[in-house]
């Protein structure tokens, strides 16, 4: 039976370009979508950017252009990036239009009228020059604690004290110069908590989530009252007005994901699509792609929302993990903050969507891109095992056609079509890993095929041009089911196969039959090696454009929980187990060898001492640090390094090298002294 879907990814930012870890999840929600279709259902795939929030703002404003304008721009790079990477968007729209400040209003209203809505007040620092409230890292001014000129609204770099910009002194903002105040505003929250129940049974029943999905809600959040969402903004902010509450504007995240039903509405108007049928339509599936991050928002607020307005809940909220490259996060410095733009400057987007593809499960695992597993895979799987099947044979098809009997090929063609029902088990649940895996069998037994049969010899022989015939035509034809199967990750294989054998690809099941008796054209190349010395050069190319950027530009405050998502949960008891001091350093020493590390002596109070080698050297001079209360891990079980044994840790916050800001307890505090 032939399903309705309706398939999402996450909005991505507009104030950023799309990089390698964002397509991720493009790549595998294309993927699905294209499997989905192959299969016979009707599919459709939405996403818009995400155009709202302070940060879009102030970049519009320090560019000297419009919102309009900055977000214009990104979102056609966005398209042409998803564009080269063969993502197929049956629309892609902008949160920042009339549909969704129409579809907002709709939204909110319901949330009203179920008596949903309180408001409360907050405050925060304004400048009333740029008449703007401002964000820690808008406000400066000198330490509270130390008495530092010039540190950040939120915590201090010379003496790393965490303070609220509030009780900064002397603060100035640093969008106008201007001294700004304390002000209260009035913000409009969502009593999350009346939909407590409906959530305890969407999340936890009917299969809507993955089950460590599940249970992470039923831990983190379920268990407790939920708290009321602050939803609203006070103006100036760049978003839509709360219709009933001038001069308060939407949060971005309240609007962003009614950006999904707008870009559907979008394109019904284009297309002269019935809208009802897919938002308010039981029969339509509703699959939303996202990453680990933004679960909270999808899993929680998003189906409250859906459910007050009365539109369709998502069939299923399908989470992915987290792409490391190299085993770390993606890094500036060290070239591996790739651009979707970069990358396509260098290699062929099909290598990206076959890793990946090869990486995907349907758990939340992170994923790694290890570049020379990369390289190793692509050679060896797409260019020696499938494309291999089609160069090896199609050049001696192309003078003869392929014959108009199928022949004896010891079960491998029948083989293939029933691997077919398990490799679309596989598509279906996200578990891409497993049905590469299954793909690559059949490859390698028709390589066996091949090899055995070696119509380059029969080539050769004069009286033996019929079998060679035969032996091309089984070696297409089982190329040709692979082909089929991989196309939902390779859609670009699959057009070279349609030119080759002269036959379009329509469905998955085409895969259930040879084609026989049909002409075939000359080969063209399909797929290269990999160049390991493009893959050098983009990593280099990388590196450079952070250099041009100089400081990257505003991004979001929830940026680090992107970059390193939080841990697994742990109990308080697990908490309570480490024991951490404040500790005075009484000598500090530059370890020579080692490029990051300082050799640290604390003090615990009485004679209670500990040495620390800490990887501190980029950020601190030793001179500096002696005299200085830091914060000790003091119950770690002694490591052994390569320049002596280190008996504890210290506390520091920071990206690493310069960026590392060790943390300190109050002036008044006592070394031996308990933190909690
Ligand atoms: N704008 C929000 C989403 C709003 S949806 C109503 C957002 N944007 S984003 O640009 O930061 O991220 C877009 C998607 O890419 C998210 O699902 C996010 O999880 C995913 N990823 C961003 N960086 C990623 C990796 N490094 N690895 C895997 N996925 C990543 O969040
Ligand atoms: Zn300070």
């Amino acid at each position: 039976m032939s399903r309705r879907i309706l398939v999402t990814s996450a909005l991505p930012y507009a104030n950023g370009p799309i990089h390698i870890g964002h397509l991720v999840e493009y790549i595998q929600t294309d993927i699905w979508v294209r499997f989905q279709k192959l299969r016979g259902h009707h599919v459709v795939y939405f996403c818009a950017d995400d155009t709202h929030g302070t940060a879009i703002m102030i970049r519009a404003r320090e560019e000297g252009r419009s919102e309009e304008e900055l977000i214009a721009q990104m979102s056609q790079a966005h398209q042409r990036d998803f564009a080269g990477f063969s993502i197929g968007f049956t629309h892609y729209g902008s949160t920042h239009s009339e549909e969704n400040r129409e579809l907002c209003a709709e939204i909110w209203g319901a949330l009203r009228a179920a008596d949903m809505v309180v408001e409360r007040d907050v405050t925060q620092l304004y400048d009333p020059q740029a008449g703007t409230f401002l964000a820690d890292r808008f406000v400066k001014g000198t330490c509270p604690v130390c008495r530092a000129p010039d540190q950040y609204g939120d915590n201090c770099e010379k003496c790393n004290a965490t303070y609220s910009p509030v009780d900064l002194i002397d603060p100035v903002s640093t969008l106008s110069g201007a001294t700004p105040e304390p002000r209260t505003a009035r913000h409009l929250f969502v009593q999350l908590e009346k939909m407590h129940e409906f959530l305890n049974e969407w999340t936890q029943q009917g299969d809507h989530l993955q089950p460590e999905i599940a249970n992470y809600l039923q831990g983190h959040f379920l268990r407790e009252p939920l708290r009321d969402w602050d939803v609203s903004r006070p103006a100036p902010y760049f978003g839509f007005e709360i219709p009933d509450s001038p001069g308060n504007y939407w949060y971005v995240w309240f609007d962003a994901p009614i950006g999904y039903i707008a870009s559907t509405q979008a394109w019904c108007k284009k297309a002269g699509e019935d809208f009802s049928r897919y938002w308010r339509d039981e029969q339509t599936e509703i699959h939303h792609f996202i990453g680990k991050d933004i679960t909270y928002f999808h899993t929680l607020f998003w189906p409250a929302m859906l459910k007050v307005a009365r539109f369709n809940l998502p069939r299923k909220v399908h989470v992915h993990g987290f792409l490391t490259v190299g085993g770390e996060k993606m890094s500036k410095r060290k070239g591996t903050y790739i651009t979707a733009e970069t990358y396509l400057q260098h290699l062929d987007p099909s290598y990206l969507r076959y890793y990946y593809a090869s990486k995907l499960g349907p758990r939340l695992d992170d994923l790694d891109l290890n570049l020379e597993e990369f390289a190793a895979k692509i050679d060896a799987d797409l260019v020696g095992k499938v494309v291999n099947l089609a160069s090896r044979s199609a050049k001696f098809a192309s003078k003869t056609g392929l014959a108009d009997a199928y022949p004896e090929d010891g079960g491998l063609f029948a083989r293939a079509v029933e691997a077919g029902e398990q490799i679309a088990e596989a598509y279906e649940n996200c578990d891409f890993n497993r049905a590469m895996r299954l793909i690559m069998e059949l490859a390698d037994a028709a390589n066996r095929y091949i090899e055995n049969a070696a119509p380059w010899k029969l080539a050769k022989q004069p009286d033996s041009q019929e079998s060679l015939q035969q032996v091309c035509t089984v070696a297409l034809n089982l190329f040709r089911q692979i082909a089929i199967y991989l196309s939902p990750v390779l859609p670009k294989l699959a057009e070279q196969t349609e030119r080759l054998l002269g036959t379009p690809i329509r469905q998955w099941s085409d895969a259930g039959q040879p084609l026989l008796g049909s002409a075939v054209a000359p080969f063209e190349r399909m797929l290269s090696r990999v160049d390991r010395k493009e893959i050098e050069k983009m990593i280099d190319a990388s590196r450079e454009e952070e250099a041009d950027r100089g400081t990257q530009t505003f991004e979001d405050s929830d940026q680090p929980l992107k970059d390193e998502p939080l841990a697994a949960e742990i109990t308080i008891d697990d908490f309570v187990k480490v024991d951490l001091r404040v500790a005075r350093v009484v000598a500090a020493e530059d370890v020579a060898e080692a490029r990051k590390l300082l050799k640290i002596t604390l003090s615990l109070g009485g004679d209670e001492r500990r040495t620390v080698f800490a990887g501190i050297k980029q950020a601190y001079r030793p001179e500096d640090l002696i005299g200085r209360l830091v914060i000790l891990c003091a119950n770690l079980a002694p490591r052994k390094m390569r320049f002596g044994v280190s008996e504890g840790m210290i506390l520091a916050s920071g990206s690493g090298g310069k960026e590392v800001f060790l943390l300190c307890p109050d002036e008044g505090a006592q070394p031996g002294q308990r933190v909690h």
